[in-house]
């Protein structure tokens, strides 16, 4: 998606070899007009597929996820890292690893929003190392309901999360791939214009 990746190198900032700041539209403060052609992008990219729910990960992953959930009007739905006072009971969980952060985190969804018949697409901001990505699909497998594909904004494709999630036969589609962030932010697509 080229406005993305445009997007990415004007206010995008790769504070480290492996990690990309992209506060100023997507992780903190948000850019709405471009979450609505993010999700017109996932739509389209999965408009057949008969989605009947969009899953995400709270936090960041919610504005991407409800913009392809409006476009595709199915509902979303968010995991939640942290138990609510209205979310105690009758849960679907699972235990994500993060390695940016070294630590276990017990993501949850309750059991009356995810059925058999669901057909779930999985949204994500970013796919790193594919942790969260893989806790959500066990959500879904715990709850019968089927995985019809991932729709991921930024894909990290120097770290091996988008490779285990292929290598398990699930469909993911990202918007903007990236290969390196050493020398500026170097993207997939143009290395394989060169
Ligand atoms: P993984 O899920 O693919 O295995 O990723 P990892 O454990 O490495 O990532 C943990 C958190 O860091 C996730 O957000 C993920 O989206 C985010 N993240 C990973 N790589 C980058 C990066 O290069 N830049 C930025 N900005 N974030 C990155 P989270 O903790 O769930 O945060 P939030 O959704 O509450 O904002």
């Amino acid at each position: 998606m080229r406005e993305l990746m445009e997007k990415i190198r004007e206010e995008g900032e790769a504070i480290s070899d492996h990690v990309l700041k992209v506060d100023r539209f997507l992780n903190h403060q948000v850019d709405p007009e471009l979450m609505m052609r993010i999700g017109e992008n996932f739509a389209d990219a999965f408009r057949n597929e008969g989605i009947t729910k969009v899953l995400t990960l709270e936090s960041s992953g919610i504005s991407p996820a409800l913009m392809t959930a409006y476009i595709l009007k199915v509902p979303l739905l968010f995991a939640r890292k942290r138990k609510s006072l209205t979310l105690q009971n009758d849960l679907y969980t699972a235990n994500v690893y993060s390695f940016t952060k070294q630590e276990y985190t017990e993501i949850s969804v309750s059991r009356s929003f995810l059925q058999k018949d669901d057909r779930v697409l999985i949204i994500d901001d970013f796919l790193a190392n594919g942790q969260a990505a893989l806790g959500l699909t066990g959500i879904v497998q715990q709850a019968g309901a089927e995985v019809a594909g991932i729709g991921i904004v930024i894909e990290k494709a120097f770290q091996d999360g988008g490779e285990q999630l292929r290598r398990l036969g699930f469909r993911v589609v990202s918007l903007a791939r990236i290969t390196s962030l050493k020398e500026g932010v170097q993207f997939a697509e143009e290395v394989m214009c060169q």
